[in-house]
């Protein structure tokens, strides 16, 4: 493992935590999903933070997480929240970006009821593809490196091979 972490960004349910877990073990280190990093921080889930304290707060927890991530990881497989290079788009200051591609529609598929229920803006789905659509471009820029998740394994290969070399 390089001493860069490895970022994965995407919109939600693109399959980050997964990817990010299994990607971890392959480069014998270890995985961080800033989610749950605030969660944990705040001990509430993301759901009551959006509903107590709106989405404003929440990202400056996202930006707290960042500069925290930036001073103090190395060599760690980082997923992070599908908003997060949206609202932080110097995210490249903090290791190598990865976009974990995949189209709308495998997403609404992929999504069961309860990864759903986790996840205030994926409530109306028609707000949630607008979302994608106004952010696939940002993901796109944003990244130094794209791969289209449509095989688990594939994917885990090919971002490993992307990163050690
Ligand atoms: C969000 C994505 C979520 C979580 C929050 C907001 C977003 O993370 O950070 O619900 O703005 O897209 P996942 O991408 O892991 O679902």
């Amino acid at each position: 493992m390089k001493s860069t972490n490895l970022i994965l960004t995407g919109f939600m349910g693109s399959g980050k935590s997964t990817v990010g877990r299994i990607l971890a073990k392959e480069l014998n280190t270890f995985f961080l999903d800033t989610d749950l990093l605030i969660e944990n921080f705040e001990n509430k889930s993301i759901n009551e933070i959006f509903e107590d304290d709106g989405e404003k707060i929440f990202r400056e927890k996202e930006r707290y997480c960042f500069e925290w991530i930036k001073k103090n990881v190395t060599n760690t497989v980082i997923s992070v929240g599908g908003g997060f290079p949206v609202y932080i788009p110097e995210i490249k200051e903090a290791g190598v970006v990865v976009y974990l591609k995949v189209g709308f529609e495998d997403i609404v598929k992929r999504m069961n009821k309860r990864e759903i229920k986790k996840r205030p803006l994926f409530q109306d789905i028609k707000k949630a593809k607008e979302l994608f659509e106004k952010r696939a471009k940002i993901y796109e820029e944003l990244a130094d490196f794209i791969v289209e998740n449509k095989d688990l394994k594939k994917s885990v290969e090919t971002i490993k091979e992307y990163y050690e070399n």
